[in-house]
Formats: C-alpha cells, sequence, structure tokens
C-alpha cells in the first residue's frame, strides 16, 4: 500500500458502523489522515470512535443512505464542513436479499436500489464540488462480483451493484479531466453479517448469521482495498481465487458460469 498517499487527507468512510466499513476504519485510523464516519447506527459509530481515534482524527456523522437527495446533501455539506476539506468518499454501504423475485414485495426490492445505489449515487453527487478542491481526490466504491453476474434469490442485489458498476465506469471517464479517481473495488465473499442484515421477501431482516463459505477476513479485505485505491485502480477484485475465476468465466465463457449459477438454485 502507498501510504503517503493517505497523508494529511479527510476521508468520508458511509457503511462504517460493521464489516469491511469498520475494518477500514480501523485500518485508515492507524495513518496520517483524518475520518468522517457514517451509517444508521449511532452507538456502534460512536464505540469505533471512542476505541481507535487518535488526536481527534475520527467524527461521527450518523446518516441513512435510504434518504433523499435533500438530506444526503445536507450530509455531505456537514461532512465537508467538520475540516472545510475533503479529499476522499469510500461508499461501504450496502444491504443484500435472500429471496425470490417472484415472492418479494416492490417495496424491499426499492429499499435495496435506494441504499445499494441511489445513496451511492447521491453522495457522490453532493460531494463532487468538494472532491473537485482537492489535490488528490479519490471515491472508492465497494460493489461486487454480484456485479457482474447475478445468482438467484438476489435479483435486487445484483441489479444495484450492476447499476452502481455503470454508473461508476462512466463518472470515471467524465471525471478524468478533474483529475478524480474512480476505484470499485469488487469483493467475493468476505466474512461479515452481510447475510444476517440481507432482506427477506418482505423487507425484514434474515438474522441469522450465514456460513460465509470460507469468504476472506475483513483485515484481509480492508488491506486490499487501501492496496489497490493507493494505486489508483480503476476496478480490482478481492476474494478468494474461485470468485475471481467466476468473473473471468462469465466473461469468456458465460454458458458455463450459467450452468454453475442455476445449480445454486
Ligand atoms: N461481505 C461480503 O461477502 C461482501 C461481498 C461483496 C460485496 N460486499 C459489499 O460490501 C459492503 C459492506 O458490506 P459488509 O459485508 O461489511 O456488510 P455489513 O457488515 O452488513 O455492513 C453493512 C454496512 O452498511 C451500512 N448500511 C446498511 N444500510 C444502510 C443505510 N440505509 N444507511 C447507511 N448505512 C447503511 C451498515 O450500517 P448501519 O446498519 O449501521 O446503517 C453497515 O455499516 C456492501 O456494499 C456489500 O454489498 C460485501
Amino acid at each position: 500500500m502507498k501510504q503517503s498517499r493517505f497523508n494529511q487527507k479527510v476521508y468520508w468512510v458511509i457503511g462504517a458502523s460493521s464489516g469491511i466499513g469498520k475494518q477500514l476504519v480501523i485500518s485508515m485510523s492507524q495513518l496520517s489522515c483524518r475520518l468522517i464516519i457514517s451509517a444508521r447506527n449511532t452507538n456502534a459509530l460512536d464505540e469505533l470512535k471512542s476505541q481507535y481515534q487518535k488526536n481527534d482524527n475520527i467524527e461521527v456523522l450518523p446518516i441513512d443512505l435510504s434518504s433523499n437527495y435533500e438530506q444526503l446533501l445536507d450530509s455531505s455539506q456537514k461532512a465537508y464542513q467538520i475540516h472545510q476539506q475533503l479529499d476522499g468518499i469510500f461508499l461501504v454501504g450496502g444491504i443484500s436479499q435472500r429471496a425470490a423475485f417472484e415472492d418479494m414485495k416492490l417495496s424491499t426490492f426499492e429499499t435495496i436500489m435506494k441504499v445499494n445505489f441511489w445513496g451511492a449515487l447521491h453522495i457522490t453527487k453532493a460531494c463532487l464540488p468538494f472532491l473537485k478542491q482537492s489535490k488528490d481526490p479519490m471515491i472508492v466504491c465497494i460493489n461486487s462480483v454480484q456485479g457482474k453476474m447475478g445468482i438467484p434469490d438476489r435479483t435486487a442485489y445484483a441489479a444495484s451493484k450492476h447499476a452502481l458498476l455503470g454508473f461508476m465506469d462512466s463518472l470515471r471517464a467524465e471525471l478524468y479531466p478533474y483529475n478524480i479517481q474512480v476505484t470499485s473495488i469488487l469483493p467475493g465473499y468476505v466474512k461479515t453479517d452481510l447475510g444476517k442484515n440481507a432482506l427477506q421477501a418482505d423487507g425484514s431482516t434474515q438474522g441469522k448469521s450465514e456460513d460465509s463459505k470460507g469468504g476472506i477476513s475483513v483485515e484481509k479485505a480492508a488491506h486490499d482495498i487501501l492496496h489497490y485505491a493507493s494505486e489508483g485502480k480503476s476496478e480490482a477484485i478481492i476474494g478468494r481465487p474461485r470468485e475471481q475465476l467466476a468473473v473471468y468465466i462469465k466473461r469468456f465463457f458465460p454458458a458455463l458460469l450459467e450452468k454453475i449459477v442455476r445449480k445454486k438454485s
């Protein structure tokens, strides 16, 4: 990791209360940067701040990514005003799904799209004027290998991540003249509560932990995210070799991947 890239910078980590986002905060709190940390669970954010802050380098700003643009614009302005500086946003907040499309309430589908896609889009739009003021700005978006493929019972999740990947690809090209780095990270399985927090057909959370099938640790995920972000990568798949392989099978042998994925239903 090029640690010097993060020196004296201010980053906003959204989705910082658990899993990958929490570990990113823990890892970044050791670097010479200042952090604004956001999610809905204020207690978890306060605890993270009290455990890991050094020299007042962490500030808490609660937000709900399913809020409307005006509310997220207001939060983005507050995030900037804390230090009158914003060098990067880490868009980590997200929610998964465990339900067949046919059974799903449309409102559940919409919630997943709101949090995973619209929330990230609204924050990005609101923060662009601030990022343009930075000498070395970055947008780091935690996508998923499901931004490139779909598996059963993940229609909304895969749709939101495909939309996010296309959005970030197009934005990267638009922002090139402004030197704003746009990095999409596509994790495979990471050992977090994503499955436990996933929405069922009626919109309730699954509530039980899942076997994360030998997924990588949050420490490894955060390390790799910071590595690829500091290297200025546009896109990186992180996770076990099998998930990286799946993306290549999808690209070069799509019919084979369809067969593999069908067996998962
Ligand atoms: N774990 C994996 O295997 C895996 C694989 C591929 C991609 N990812 C992606 O990685 C990201 C982080 O997930 P994770 O695995 O770390 O899961 P997690 O432990 O469930 O963390 C999800 C984070 O998103 C936040 N969040 C959810 N809904 C929100 C809302 N409405 N407003 C604001 N924040 C919200 C949560 O905070 P609050 O509940 O406090 O709001 C929490 O901080 C997600 O985008 C996920 O799609 C994970």
